[in-house]
């Protein structure tokens, strides 16, 4: 079944206003970009389906998006729920979930929520968070309220799981980048440029995105996109972990399975409850 999310409307039934849906949807300008360049991302993929392999579904993808990793769970036949609270992102995810098999299609269910106060009144064998999303959690309340929602949502045998990157504390304050420039079907040529400014005191970054979007019969056109991120360390994140009642099975420094080390770049943190 698939809940096509709608505009003001949460998980739990409770009405938002659309203004405060939109101020919270930090992807709504840039959503339609995000595919472009991130849908052919797929080193993470495996390593969710693997944990999926030790686990059975059902399967909960928070902070799901375009339905990047969402997708694939439901191809490999696992019901699979996403949850996101940006009605943009989920709506691009339910166009693609919508081309799917149907019977690929009939194993999802997309949810628009905030996962800080999710309740979707059900357990799951697997619960991820890819892609550093969790870093959008600026406030350590923000953290432990996600958590525990997510404890309550994780079945007493199930396995939890979330992909960040690993700070480097030798990294620039400043960062420009060009990511690169791509051409859509549409004709469009897209380069997208990334500006990122580093607060160690407050564990922050800044990153801001620029489309620069071309077409020969149009005049150029910049789409700016601006969010923070909270990085986190190892031992943070044990003990976040730990506070919120989870126990640590492993901790993976890169998506083939190797253990974390101080020079990897990520950090795949897998828990389940602590009995
Ligand atoms: C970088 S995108 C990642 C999308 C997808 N998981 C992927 O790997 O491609 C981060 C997503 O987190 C969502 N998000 C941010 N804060 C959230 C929150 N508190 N609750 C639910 N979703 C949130 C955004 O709307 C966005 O779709």
């Amino acid at each position: 079944m698939m809940r096509t999310p709608r505009k003001g409307k949460t998980s739990s039934g409770a009405s938002a206003t659309s203004a405060e849906v939109e101020s919270l949807d930090l992807y709504e300008g840039s959503a339609r970009y995000y595919d472009i360049w991130h849908d052919d991302y797929k080193d993470d993929i495996r390593y969710f389906l693997d944990l999926a392999e030790r686990t059975g579904g059902p399967v909960l993808d928070c902070m799901s998006g375009t339905g990047r990793v969402l997708i694939p769970f439901a191809q490999a036949g696992y019901e699979v729920t996403g949850v996101d609270r940006s009605p943009t992102m989920l709506n691009i995810a339910a166009t693609k979930v919508s081309f799917l098999d149907p019977k690929e299609e009939e194993l999802v269910d997309m949810v628009q929520s905030d996962i800080r106060a999710m309740n979707l009144g059900r357990k799951f064998k697997l619960i991820f968070i890819p892609y550093s999303s969790f870093l959008h959690l600026l406030e350590t309340k923000d953290q432990e309220d996600a958590l525990k929602c997510i404890h309550d949502h994780l079945d007493d045998d199930g396995l939890f799981s979330f992909a960040v990157f690993s700070p480097r504390l030798d990294r620039p304050q400043q960062l420009l980048r060009h990511r690169g420039t791509r051409l859509t079907p549409q004709g469009e040529i897209i380069s997208w440029f990334e500006a990122q400014t580093f607060d160690q005191p407050s564990q922050r970054t800044t990153v801001t995105y620029f489309y620069d979007i071309s077409r020969q019969d149009k005049p150029l056109r910049r789409v700016t996109s601006v969010f923070t991120l909270r990085y986190l360390f190892h031992r943070e994140a044990l003990e976040l972990l730990d506070r919120c009642g989870f126990e640590v099975v492993d901790v993976n420094g890169d998506y083939l399975g190797g253990p974390f080390k101080a020079t990897s770049e990520q950090m795949l943190f897998v828990a389940r409850k602590k009995r």
